[in-house]
């Protein structure tokens, strides 16, 4: 379940002015809901709401083959092939990262060019009985196809012809060189439905297979997302809180807020941050118009950036994403017996010290000028994930609406794959 709280921005946005966005968000509520508007880019707002459970048993007979046959498996693919896989494990796996010799390790390359991170992976990797999926769904983006090449040719050094049976491939079903390669190969496959862009894909094999791999409940996942569905179907502000965000947000971009920071205080939270990061700046960020989404990691950041946030520019609001915690059994509490300087903490939970720093950071910023909003997500985890992925796809693609753009293109993102191709090709 997820709450949006705006008490925070009270000061900053009038009742008044977010009851006068009722008719822009009731053009952008039909916009987002009409299958024939922006057709061919909406498969994903459909997408839990489908049965696709043929889809489900795919990816999870893939994974179990992949997890029979290896005992690790690289994760080719970067933005949305990678971002939304990787937040659901950093927040459901904390440790899916291979730890000790007999974890299944799930661990993600492509997302760079650095060659020391290749390398020590190669060497990680004569350790360990691994497999590759690549993800991409155009099949042609740079980065993991280089990652994808040189570890599809290490395993091919390994295994022989038995390599094949180690890789798999997540790519458009129509189109591109990916899937004519995987065929010729012999590589197992599945779909990225085509009329569901990368940053959008992560409930489709783009981000389930993964998580199947991570032994994620990918089910549980769905059911939060079609929740969340349901409650995304109503055009009211106040009955649909990924609306009342879109709207906050809006208002506060308008009112000369350019930033906005999504802040967390569990670092589990943190790569979810850095898909949200993308999801809104690559749909919003166009024809001069967008605000630009940043990241704060508190309490962390409260001891680097929190003097800049407090009396800085004035240029920021924040969006505070906090998972409401189930409290059982004694949690970690700090002994009675402590030195006078930490008095204040004795026999207190860290878990309760969160709480109220989170509310002592909200009140100390808006004090300084900060509008904040808190969005708060409860329930059993993977569930939640779910939700939290379509409310923020749903909050950003009538967002985009509301600023006039097209949140489901990103023609600013080729400019420089342009450049680097043709430097290569001058090169080559
Ligand atoms: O959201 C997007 O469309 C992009 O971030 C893509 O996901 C990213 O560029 C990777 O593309 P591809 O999956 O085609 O390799």
């Amino acid at each position: 379940m997820i709450r949006v709280r705006t008490d925070g921005a009270a000061e900053w946005i009038s009742q008044p002015e977010l009851e006068r966005m009722a008719d822009q968000l009731d053009a952008a509520h039909r916009r987002l809901w009409d299958p024939g508007a922006d057709a061919g880019k909406k498969g994903w707002l459909f997408w839990p709401a489908e049965n696709h459970e043929e889809l489900w048993r795919a990816v999870e007979e893939t994974a179990g083959r992949i997890r029979a046959a290896a005992d690790a498996v690289v994760v080719v693919g970067i933005g949305g092939s990678y971002l939304g896989a990787r937040a659901a494990l950093t927040m459901l796996r904390p440790s899916s990262e291979w730890s000790g010799p007999r974890d299944f390790g799930v661990v993600f390359a492509g997302h760079q060019l650095s060659e020391g991170y290749l390398e020590r992976l190669l060497e990680d990797l004569e350790a360990r009985e691994p497999a590759l999926v690549m993800i991409s769904k155009s099949g042609s983006t740079l980065e993991p196809g280089a990652a994808f090449h040189v570890l599809r040719r290490y395993l091919e050094r390994r295994y022989g012809p038995g390599a094949k049976r180690r890789i798999y491939v997540v790519t458009d079903p129509e189109r591109g060189a990916l899937r004519e390669y995987a065929r010729e190969k012999g590589y197992g496959h599945l779909p990225v439905p085509p009329d569901i862009g990368g940053r959008y894909s992560v409930l489709t094999a783009v981000g389930m297979l993964p998580m199947a791999l991570a032994g994620i409940d990918i089910r549980a996942v769905m059911e939060g997302a079609r929740r969340e569905w349901a409650l995304c179907r109503n055009p009211g502000l106040w009955e649909n809180p990924a609306y009342l965000y879109a709207a906050c947000r809006h208002l506060l971009y308008l009112g000369g807020r350019p930033v906005e920071a999504l802040v967390t205080y569990e670092p589990r939270l943190g790569d979810v941050a850095r898909w949200w990061q993308q999801l809104f700046g690559e749909s919003q960020g166009k024809g001069g118009r967008g605000l630009f989404p940043a990241l704060l990691h508190y309490t962390t950041d409260l001891h680097s950036l929190g003097q800049l946030v407090q009396e800085g520019p004035r240029l920021l609001f924040e969006t505070v994403l906090h998972l409401v915690e189930r409290r059982d059994g004694t949690g970690v509490t700090i002994p009675g017996d402590v030195d006078e300087a930490s008095r204040r903490l004795a026999g207190k939970r860290l878990a309760d010290l969160q709480e109220a720093a989170i509310v002592a950071v909200m009140e100390a910023h808006r004090e300084g000028g900060v509008p904040n909003l808190l969005i708060e997500a409860a329930g059993p985890e993977p569930e939640v994930f779910g939700e939290l992925v379509f409310f923020f796809e749903v909050a950003c693609a009538v967002g985009g609406y509301l600023l006039a753009v097209d949140p489901f293109d990103q023609p600013g993102v080729e400019a420089y794959k342009r450049k680097l191709k043709e430097r290569l090709d001058r090169r080559g």
